[in-house]
């Protein structure tokens, strides 16, 4: 990661800065909820996408530094709000923000990061990056709840969950890339490229959030692992086992996500593990990682796009 960084390390730097300035209220439990889950880190891949999409196409500009922390603010309401409907308990190595604050203070500091981030992109100014980010969000939106109508549906298809995973993950990483070729004047035809990488980046990067979910470590992932099965999410890995597994397996998983319920989790992630099904997934992760690197070879080769390629390659292989 320290690798992928170094090409705009500086930049880096001062999109972290604008994320802390950004989070200034005058409303103490604001700061206090905003700070918590800020604080604690985690990866900044969205920005670095900006920053790095921005460099490889000639410069990264503050417009694009900006634009860096919107997406970041926005993936950071998103992560507020996922944590309380999926009712999870830790997040980025600590108790969620649901779990320290309680489930309204996150849904509404959610709102403030989700708002924060309009407001600066109100001072870029730029019509086409309004526009298509009001769209992104609203995606995103709708892929939560598509989701959340889903769960506890053991007849979920792939497609489905491609749709799914497409909405509420992929789309940011397709808008961060996006956006930032739209900042750098590029043409349509760059814009779609850019547009194209991320937005199966982002379907590859899901794919193995999915995978980790039965097979991370913890205390690496900064995440617990079996919330899927106890929120009856139906994700690629459980799919393959439906399809896959003996019918005493398919009945266990069918079951558990009808019930939403996890505690069958180690009988359930061996058959995941027996089936394949965690092996097929990251295939699959790879395909889609692929696709994003055929949409890269149209940008200018150079250390930036050397660094995209590095952090497409780390999406798949990574551990939390
Ligand atoms: C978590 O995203 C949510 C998903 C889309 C899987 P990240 O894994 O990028 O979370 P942080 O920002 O590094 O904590
Ligand atoms: C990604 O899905 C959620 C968002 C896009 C906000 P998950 O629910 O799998 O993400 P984690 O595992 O909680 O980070
Ligand atoms: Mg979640
Ligand atoms: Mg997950």
């Amino acid at each position: 990661m320290q690798q992928i960084r170094a090409t705009v390390a500086h930049e880096f730097q001062l999109v972290n800065q604008l994320i802390v300035n950004q989070l200034h209220s005058d409303v103490d439990m604001v700061e206090n909820v905003g700070h918590y889950i800020v604080d604690a880190g985690g990866k900044r891949l969205r920005p670095l996408l900006v920053l790095l999409s921005a460099a490889a196409l000639g410069r990264c500009s503050d417009a694009h530094i900006t634009f860096a922390a919107v997406i970041e603010f926005i993936h950071t309401a998103t992560l507020l709000h996922d944590d309380v409907v999926d009712i999870s308990t830790l997040r980025r190595g600590r108790p969620t923000a649901n779990a320290e604050f309680g489930n309204a203070p996150s849904v509404l500091v959610g709102d403030f990061l989700y708002t924060r981030a309009f407001q600066l992109m109100v001072r870029l100014g730029d019509m086409d990056i309004l526009a298509h980010m009001a769209e992104t969000t609203n995606t995103i939106a709708e892929g939560e709840v598509l989701q959340l109508t889903r769960a506890g549906d053991a007849d979920t298809s792939e497609a489905q969950y491609l749709d799914v995973i497409t909405r509420k993950t992929a789309i940011l990483f397709a808008a961060a890339c996006y956006g930032a070729a739209t900042l750098s004047s590029q043409d349509q035809q760059t814009r779609d490229a850019l547009r194209d990488y991320g937005l199966n980046l982002g379907i590859a990067f899901q794919m193995i959030d999915d995978v980790l979910d039965y097979d991370g470590d913890p205390a690496t992932m900064g995440k617990n692992v079996g919330d899927d099965l106890m929120e009856g999410k139906v994700t690629l890995p459980l799919i393959h086992t439906l399809r896959r597994g003996n019918p005493e397996e398919q009945a266990v998983i069918r079951d558990a996500i009808t019930r939403k319920s996890a505690d069958q989790i180690v009988q359930i992630t061996t058959a995941v593990k027996r089936c394949g099904a965690l092996d097929h997934t990251r295939l699959r992760a790879r395909h889609y990682c692929d696709l994003a690197l055929q949409s890269l070879a149209t940008v200018p080769a150079g250390d930036a796009r050397t660094a995209l390629v590095r952090l497409t390659e780390l999406a798949i292989n990574r551990e939390n």
